[in-house]
């Protein structure tokens, strides 16, 4: 039911390095780490970059919003500097590269989609496509053969952009992205045909959480930094979560 792996580094390398970077994937392979999670939204000319808040300034220095640049022009402005000077010039990655740098050193992608207002379905669009053709022989493959453990799985709280991708790639697997578990979240579940529900784990129960198993869904937590906690959720059947502490909360955790 949880092909994938069970620990994930939040933001590519947790908070040892800066968020949404290759700096960051690297900095949690040194971790062991072989599986992330990590955000994409898409620029102004429709090209995906790697990017948590629309709005630029907090990790990228640079005015205005992600929307105002195309995507080469955001390549080229400085991720890195805000996290420390070692981290100088280490740009907002295009997904393109991005991904293909994950696949290629073996690191499993919890592919967030995190569009800018106003561009859910584009959003959902594109990086289902492009996902789809770098794991296009993956997706080939039976379920069973092992190779669909490789596959990114995307996700996203825009049910706008879920639907968009199922129409764009239906064979990859999706999930829903919620704060809090909503009431009908069966029916949208169903209606999204997600695989898994994505909870932030401060408003979890064990209850819930044995609804969710019991449905016959994945469940996955955000952002789990505490050791004692990720053990009480995995004990509560929680499937996996990602975490920030790297260095607390290891890929081999049980
Ligand atoms: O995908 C889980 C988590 O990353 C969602 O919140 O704001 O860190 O993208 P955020
Ligand atoms: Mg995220």
């Amino acid at each position: 039911m949880w092909p994938y792996p069970r620990i994930l580094a939040h933001r590519g390398g947790g908070t040892l390095a800066p968020e949404n970077t290759l700096a960051g994937v690297r900095r949690g392979m040194v971790a062991g780490f072989r599986a992330i999670e990590y955000d994409v939204m898409l620029a102004r000319d429709g090209v995906p970059v790697v990017l948590h808040d629309p709005v630029l300034g907090r990790t990228v220095a640079a005015p205005g919003s992600v929307t105002d640049y195309d995507a080469l022009a955001l390549a080229a402005l400085d991720a890195g500097s805000w996290f420390g000077p070692g981290y100088a010039g280490e740009p907002v990655p295009l997904f393109a590269e991005f991904a293909q740098y994950c696949k290629a050193h073996g690191v499993w992608m919890n592919i967030e989609l995190k569009p800018a207002p106003g561009f859910d379905a584009a959003t959902g669009t594109t990086v289902a496509r492009m996902t789809a053709a770098l794991f296009a022989e993956e997706l080939d493959h039976a379920p069973a053969s092992g190779q669909a453990a490789r596959v990114p799985l995307l996700s996203s709280f825009s049910e706008a952009a879920l639907q968009a991708a199922r129409v764009a790639a239906p064979r990859l697997p999706r999930a829903l992205l919620v704060d809090a578990l909503p009431p009908d979240w069966r029916e949208r579940a169903a209606a999204l045909d997600v695989a898994a529900l994505h909870v932030d784990h401060l408003a979890l129960t064990a209850a819930q959480a044995a609804d969710v198993k019991a449905a016959g869904l994945g469940l996955f937590c955000y952002t789990v930094n505490e050791p004692a906690r990720a053990r009480e959720l995995l004990g509560w059947g929680v499937d996996a979560f990602c975490t920030d502490r790297i260095d607390l909360i290891g890929p081999g955790f049980r």
